[in-house]
């Protein structure tokens, strides 16, 4: 049996989170964590990875169908989420600032969508790739881009993740969601997304 753990940043004074809205939001990707192995003890469910969690869901009964994708979505997008933002200052570069240049024109564009997108949403916005198709997503509750469609997903495969929830950014930001967004774009972690398209590009 496998347990699940968290990805833990390493904090570092910065101009986007402070250490106090940080923890506050890890406990609560910890908790989904410990929601997601009590739930795979009492179930006894035995897996080797995560991917293979989406799988089962259409497994389950009716009724735990809900309950299972909530917990899940909210362990997996909190781990896109953390591990894609960063502490240090990095750029976009590579296959994905050529994929954004191609798809958005400029990288300026890129950063007007997806803020126009996503400012007024609660829930989780992505980028992501689907069909060699860039794009800019919401996702409802803690579904992830991933999921079927049946069950709020996209079958995209998820390059980018922002967590909306007002948990995410309302000690630093009160109600000032646009700049939460706009620090966010500072603050990627452009090695880890790259990195997810890179792994796109070898399995298509
Ligand atoms: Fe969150």
């Amino acid at each position: 049996m496998i347990m699940f753990k968290i990805f833990i940043n390493e904090f570092k004074n910065n101009n986007f989170l402070s250490k106090t809205q940080f923890n506050n939001h890890q406990i609560i990707y910890n908790n989904y964590k410990n929601n997601l192995n009590l739930f795979l003890i009492e179930k006894k469910i035995f897996l080797k990875n995560k991917l293979e969690l989406i799988d089962i869901i259409s497994d389950l009964p009716e009724n735990e169908k809900n309950q299972f994708s909530y917990i899940l979505g909210g362990y997996l997008n909190h781990e896109y989420f953390f591990k894609n933002i960063s502490f240090n200052k990095n750029f976009c570069f590579g296959e994905i600032k050529n994929k954004i240049l191609k798809t958005f024109n400029s990288y300026q564009n890129f950063e007007f969508n997806f803020i126009k997108c996503l400012q007024n949403f609660i829930g989780w916005g992505w980028v992501v790739i689907n069909n060699k198709k860039l794009c800019i997503l919401k996702t409802y509750e803690n579904n992830n881009p991933m999921y079927p469609i049946s069950l709020g997903g996209f079958n995209s495969v998820p390059l980018l993740c922002i967590d909306l929830h007002e948990h995410s950014y309302i000690i630093d930001y009160t109600n000032n969601k646009n700049l939460y967004i706009s620090n966010f774009l500072k603050n990627i972690n452009w090695y880890e997304v790259e990195n997810r398209y890179q792994n796109y590009l070898l399995n298509i």
